[in-house]
């Protein structure tokens, strides 16, 4: 089969790999999916791993205590026995250690439910709704030692509602989730990326629409 070998990186639901799993079937698409880790045993996105019947690994860990250098290392272990080039974190609630972050270098990416630099971090939706932003969205980048930082590769803005809920507004922004993410895995699969500092030159059209809330 052809496609970067990729692995997946989850920690719970699974909608983002079944994304890119489902986008990666189809033909020409330049990633693959080879393997799923998950860091928890119980995460619903292993038993979507297993419906697709890709291999899935679980690297509890809980058994490493606060060793963050020796989860890594079994990590690192494992992605290189599985031949893998390129690595999606997906709802991966681990902090990874800089020497495995350096280690993977523009090839470790993530999507993160804001449009970054705004609300790196946790609980963002709540955290957008607080702060009143008209816009809100996801990002998809590549991943540095810093949480949540790294250079953009793309991003997908919704508008934030009069009546939303974090509810509703997560529901939003995880439909452009599943949209940016398979396309820019598969820019970065295809060396469509240069990075070049903190900035990520995409080989890819832009849009000059502006995207207006209130639409006025
Ligand atoms: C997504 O919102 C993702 O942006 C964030 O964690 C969530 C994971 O959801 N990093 P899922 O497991 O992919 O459904």
């Amino acid at each position: 089969m052809a496609g970067v070998p990729t692995a997946v990186l989850i920690s719970g639901r699974g909608s983002n790999f079944s994304a890119l799993h489902a986008a990666s079937l189809a033909p020409g698409y330049p990633a693959r999916i080879a393997l799923v880790i998950s860091n928890r045993a119980d995460a619903p996105g292993l038993e979507l791993a297993a419906a697709a019947g890709l291999p899935a690994e679980v690297i509890e860990h809980a058994a490493f205590g606060r060793d963050r250098e020796k989860f890594d290392a079994a990590l690192d272990a494992k992605l290189h026995a599985a031949g893998i080039r390129l690595v999606a974190l997906a709802g991966f609630m681990r902090l990874l250690t800089p020497r495995f972050v350096d280690a993977w270098r523009d090839r470790l990416v993530n999507i993160h439910p804001s449009l970054l630099p705004a609300f790196p971090g946790l609980d963002t939706h709540a955290r957008a709704l607080a702060a009143g932003v008209r816009l809100h969205g996801a990002s998809v980048h590549l991943v540095r030692a810093e949480v949540d930082s790294g250079p953009i590769l793309a991003q997908g803005a919704v508008p934030v509602l009069p009546d939303d809920t974090e509810d509703r507004l997560a529901a939003r922004v995880l439909a452009v989730e599943h949209r940016i993410y398979p396309m820019a895995l598969a820019w970065l699969a295809a060396g469509k990326v240069r990075v070049e500092g903190n900035v990520a030159r995409v080989d890819a059209p832009c849009s000059e629409a502006a995207l207006i809330n209130p639409a006025g």
